[in-house]
């Protein structure tokens, strides 16, 4: 029996890497998935993808930072697909660079993609869900939120806030069925860590007790987890995903 059968989801930052294998994972267990990223082309390329699954996909191009474009596609996206039952907020950039030298424009990309992005979805299918009187909200943290990391203040200050964010919303929605979690990723094989340099490549790895960097399968395998029925009783949690870097 498939685990999500008959579910809507929503991934955002779904055009490649961890938020696509989270799409895909979802669809493979039955879901229809809304694919939401920055560019329409990938978008369309992983809705082809869950298309060819047998499943119902809609591609969405929106900047998650744009208040005013969120509220549009939610609208839509309930016309489009009638209800949402899981959203995933994924999307996430890096502008990474030592306090001292960062720009304003690098502390707000950061924060209002990755934090302020979270807020507009949630928001925009709050209603929705407390309505429905169900539900799965993903937010996808980092380990970096966990415990910082130097030249990454403004990615750990928007993936902290993710977690203080998830456990509001969790107290908020508790009553109404739904079931608010975030996923803490250690370092993942993705275009957002693939241009790193080798040598803070191998310091990461000798910090990974399983002794390999994750795959973004890993994180699908935990998103399907907190967004299947097993997790009912699961909410307002942090799940790290990161071969055992932090503990
Ligand atoms: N990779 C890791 O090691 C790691 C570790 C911990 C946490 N994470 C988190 O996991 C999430 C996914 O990371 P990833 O490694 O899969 O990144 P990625 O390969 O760089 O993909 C990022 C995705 O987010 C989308 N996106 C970026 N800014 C957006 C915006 N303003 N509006 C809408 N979509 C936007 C991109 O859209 P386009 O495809 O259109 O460009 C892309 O689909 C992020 O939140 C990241 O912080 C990653």
């Amino acid at each position: 029996m498939s685990q999500l059968a008959n579910q809507i989801a929503v991934v955002t930052g779904a055009g490649r890497g961890i938020g696509r294998a989270i799409a895909l994972k979802f669809a493979g267990e039955g879901a229809d998935v809304v694919v939401v990223s920055r560019t329409q082309e990938n978008s369309e390329k992983v809705a082809a993808e869950i298309r060819a699954l047998g499943r119902k996909a809609w591609a969405f191009a929106v900047d998650v930072s744009d208040g005013n474009a969120v509220t549009a596609a939610a609208d839509k996206i309930i016309a489009d697909a009638g209800k949402v039952d899981i959203l995933v907020n994924n999307a996430g950039v890096t502008r990474d660079g030592l306090l001292m030298r960062m720009s304003d424009a690098d502390w707000d990309t950061v924060l209002n993609t990755n934090l302020k992005g979270a807020f507009h979805f949630t928001r925009a299918f709050f209603r929705t869900f407390a309505k429905q009187r169900a539900g799965r909200i993903l937010n996808i943290s980092s380990v970096i939120g966990l415990i910082g990391n130097p030249g990454q203040s403004n990615y750990a200050a928007s993936k902290a806030g993710l977690i203080g964010f998830t456990q509001s919303i969790a107290r908020e929605l508790g009553g109404r069925g739904v079931t608010v979690n975030a996923i803490a990723p250690g370092f993942i094989e993705t275009d957002m860590t693939v241009d790193l340099n080798a040598e803070l490549k191998a310091n990461i790895l000798k910090q990974i007790p399983l002794g390999k960097f994750g795959q973004a399968e890993d994180i699908a395998n935990a998103a399907l987890f907190l967004a299947s029925a097993s997790a009912r009783y699961v909410t307002g949690q942090v799940l790290t995903v990161d071969g055992g870097m932090v503990m």
